[in-house]
């Protein structure tokens, strides 16, 4: 079995471990939260780089066979110098589903949801470059909404104000596809829900993410009944119970099915 590494800024990439564990279950995992630096999102790009290398250095010292950058914005910023860097594992990266979005919606307008730094990144701007001009696409900043769902907030008035602030201008332009491009706000889907009506289609690129990180496994499909759970180690550059807290709440996998273990990232440097 491969011991798979997953990092994100904070509890985000908990989206991508939820799949992981659907697809994967008898995998084992370390995932990583830098929820002391967390957001990212509105922090320069050489940071994010350095950062994000430091820390995928890390897990490959544990003895990872494979990372998943589960977060947008480190992906963006970062995953050319990882991947030069750590050349002999595979690094898998998420990047807001604009394909799947242009596919999917019925009406060409879509919002794309994202932290600062993704959408000034020059890897999502080539993205768009890419698609259809008969595409109309909102692009809109969430800042402020990774703090509140590190925070344990994410079902709160607070929460829904500030997002019904940020889709405004999406929902005013008529965009009947939503592109989550930041791995945190697939907790957000019942306040977008609220917020846009049921009728919006969101785009969430897990699942993909996780398909590739299973072909990059070369993994045999196997029937998930049979196969014995793997571990998770929970690892937190701020607090390992108040992440594993989060876990048990935010994730849909049966957690009890694994071996857990929660323990603090005591500084790199
Ligand atoms: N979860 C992250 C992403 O996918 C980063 C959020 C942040 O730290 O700003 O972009």
């Amino acid at each position: 079995m491969a011991l798979i590494g997953v990092f994100d800024s904070g509890v985000g990439g908990l989206s991508i471990l939820d799949e992981a564990l659907r697809q994967l279950p008898e995998h084992d995992f370390i995932y990583l939260a830098d929820s002391a630096h967390a957001p990212y999102g509105e922090r320069s790009g050489a940071w994010i780089a350095s950062r994000s290398l430091a820390l995928c250095t890390y897990l490959a010292s544990q003895g990872c066979d494979a990372i998943v950058v589960a977060c947008n914005t480190a992906t963006a910023e970062a995953i050319a110098q990882i991947r030069i860097e750590l050349d002999t594992i595979p690094i898998v990266g998420v990047e807001p589903g604009i394909k799947p979005a242009v596919m999917q919606s019925q009406n060409g307008v879509l919002g794309v949801l994202a932290t600062e730094a993704t959408l000034n990144s020059d890897k999502f701007n080539a993205l768009l470059h890419a698609i259809s001009p008969n595409c109309t696409v909102i692009k809109q900043a969430g800042a402020g909404l990774v703090p509140l769902i590190e925070a344990g907030k994410a079902n709160t008035d607070e929460t829904l104000a500030l997002l019904a602030k940020h889709l405004e201008p999406i929902q005013k332009a008529g965009a009947d596809t939503l592109v989550l491009g930041c791995t945190h706000y697939p907790f957000l889907n019942k306040a977008i829900h609220q917020i846009l009506g049921e009728s919006i289609t969101l785009i969430d690129t897990s699942e993909a993410v996780v398909r590739q990180l299973k072909r990059q496994l070369n993994n045999p499909e196997k029937k998930v009944q049979t196969v014995k759970a793997g571990s998770i180690i929970f690892l937190s550059s701020k607090d390992e119970k108040t992440l594993l807290k989060m876990a048990k709440e935010l994730m849909r996998s049966d957690l009890n099915a694994h071996a857990i273990d929660a323990k603090l990232l005591r500084d790199l440097e």
